[in-house]
């Protein structure tokens, strides 16, 4: 197998490559690729670590070599939040940097999966799945976008705020990747057992979920968004696609093209296998504030969604 990391001299880029090494299967090769000459040093950096992974960089302008054979390409290139910066915001610089390393990937590496970590994720993903299918080559089930940060968020707060012990608590995420389109389903928290909130509790965790990558940006104070934790994030939902690529059966949350019911793409239960998304799972029994939250975020993700599917097709 091999893993393509796009925008790996970043921040998120260089965790994940650390992250990666020491995460993936034996044998793997990771690929880093970043315009940043600084890459090929990213790369001969974690190949030092005694791991049965390979790590090759490339730098420049041209990803080929990185995609040329990728299973998996993950693309974190672009630029990041500052404070008082929307998600959206980064639409005018992302949208081109992704249609760009797209149109390379539909050529060089055209059945590989593809994770888009690019923020906004609710817009990058419906302009590559465009940018795919122009070119002929979209397969919807191959083309992700990464919410898993939404997951890792949402069970660490719940586990702070219940006691709980983190390792067992799983919280589902559904819908997109940017305010209210980010739904936890608390509802079906459960660590052993359910577990039950107040409203008070629901509302104020709810919020602060939606609000946890500005919690990041301020706190980083100018310094960037989310990376350590993204990274993570990321590696878990490469280490999942990769196990299903594989013949395992893995069950993940991501932002894909399902079957519409709410907005052509959605965050959503996924199993992944040898064809990546083998089935979509169903979402469950949604509560009443859950089901209000959901009729309130689709103007937006449509929205969204839209403007990707626009800024290809005209
Ligand atoms: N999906 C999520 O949950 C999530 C979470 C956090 C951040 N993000 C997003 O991830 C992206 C990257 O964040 P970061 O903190 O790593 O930013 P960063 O600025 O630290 O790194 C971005 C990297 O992309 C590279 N790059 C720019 N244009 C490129 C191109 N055409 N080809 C290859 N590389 C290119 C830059 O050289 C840089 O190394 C941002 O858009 C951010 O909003 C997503």
């Amino acid at each position: 197998m091999k893993v393509a990391v796009l925008g790996a001299a970043g921040g998120i880029g260089q965790a994940l490559a650390l992250l990666l090494k020491l995460q993936l299967p034996e044998g793997t090769n990771l690929a880093l690729y970043d315009i940043a000459p600084v890459t090929p040093g990213v790369a001969v950096d974690v190949s030092h670590i005694p791991t049965a992974v390979k790590a090759v960089g490339y730098a420049g302008e041209d990803p080929t070599p990185a995609l040329e054979g990728a299973n998996l390409v993950l693309i974190s290139a672009g630029v990041a939040r500052k404070p008082g910066m929307d998600r959206s915001d980064l639409f005018n610089i992302n949208a081109g940097i992704v249609r760009n390393l797209i149109e390379k990937v539909a050529v060089t590496c055209p059945t590989a999966c593809v994770g888009i970590i690019t923020n906004p994720v609710n817009t990058t993903v419906a302009i590559a799945a465009e940018v795919l299918k122009k070119a002929g080559v979209y397969d919807k089930r191959k083309l992700f976008g990464v919410t898993s940060l939404d997951v890792l968020r949402s069970e660490t707060f719940v586990a702070e705020l219940k006691g709980a012990d983190v390792n067992n608590v799983k919280v589902p995420v559904i819908g997109g990747h940017s305010g209210v389109t980010i739904l936890p389903l608390l509802s079906q928290a459960s660590d052993e057992d359910k577990l039950e909130f107040t409203a008070e509790e629901v509302e104020s965790l709810t919020k602060r979920i939606q609000n946890a990558g500005t919690e990041v940006v301020e706190a980083k104070a100018g310094g960037g968004s989310a990376t350590l934790s993204m990274a993570q994030a990321a590696a878990r939902f490469a280490r999942s696609v990769l196990k299903g690529l594989t013949g395992d059966e893995v069950v993940e949350y991501a932002y894909v093209e399902g079957n519409g019911e709410y907005a052509r793409f959605f965050a959503q239960p996924v199993r992944l296998g040898r064809n990546g998304v083998e089935e979509l799972l169903p979402i469950g029994t949604l509560s009443a504030y859950e089901q209000a939250a959901v009729q309130a975020m689709i103007p937006t993700l449509k929205a969204d969604i839209e403007l990707g599917e626009k800024f290809i097709n005209g």
